[in-house]
């Protein structure tokens, strides 16, 4: 089921007296950047973990077939390797709107690479929305991101897009690698003509 947070985050943080802001992206926010910034560094967060357990029915499929996009689940001791952009508050109205089916702003400590830190917002679908579909088996995420099409493309590129991002960034997401895996075979049989994936 989809939902709609922009109300909700709106509502939650006010960027009032605040010129810039440092916001850290870990999904598609490190490729796909549709929104003017100051200044971008990889950062890295600690105590999360990324994963395909979010619904799209708005961007990477639809409400009848939705696709699977990350979110981030507590896990200590784990660190999860990101962009951070410095940015105005304004684009937030833009964000709000991009992230809106599920997703919440949190506030979040971030480290940059040469081991400074600074605070930063965040984009996470917590279990508790409509449109989080949780857990499955690797192979059955890859299935469904195979299958699933929706205003901003292919599932499929989502995953890819990001599994390179994450490489160029010398993160290490097993679950992100481990779906793509799954995916690439699958990619490949359907443009053969042998479709598994119908
Ligand atoms: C993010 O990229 O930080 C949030 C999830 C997404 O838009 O893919």
């Amino acid at each position: 089921m989809s939902v709609n947070t922009v109300e909700h985050n709106r509502r939650r943080f006010s960027f009032e007296g605040i010129r810039e802001i440092w916001l850290f992206g870990y999904g598609s926010l490190i490729y796909k950047v549709d929104f003017p910034y100051l200044e971008r560094r990889p950062a890295a967060i600690r105590g999360w973990a990324r994963r395909f357990w979010q619904g799209s029915h708005d961007h990477r499929g639809t409400p009848e077939a939705p696709g699977r996009v990350v979110t981030l689940i507590e896990a200590p001791g784990t660190e999860c390797r990101g962009m951070a952009y410095r940015v105005s508050p304004e684009v937030f109205e833009h964000l709000d709107e991009r992230e809106k089916n599920g997703y919440l702003r949190f506030s979040t400590p971030m480290t940059f690479d040469d081991g400074t830190r600074a605070e930063g917002l965040v984009y996470i679908a917590t279990p508790d929305n409509a449109a989080f579909l949780g857990d499955a088996p690797e192979s059955a995420i890859a299935g469904q991101i195979a299958r699933a099409h929706g205003p901003s493309g292919a599932n499929a590129d989502y995953l890819l897009q990001l599994a390179d991002s994450l490489r160029a960034l010398g993160d290490d997401c097993p679950h992100t690698f481990a779906i793509e895996a799954h995916l690439r075979p699958l990619l490949a049989e359907s443009v053969s003509g042998n479709d598994p994936i119908r």
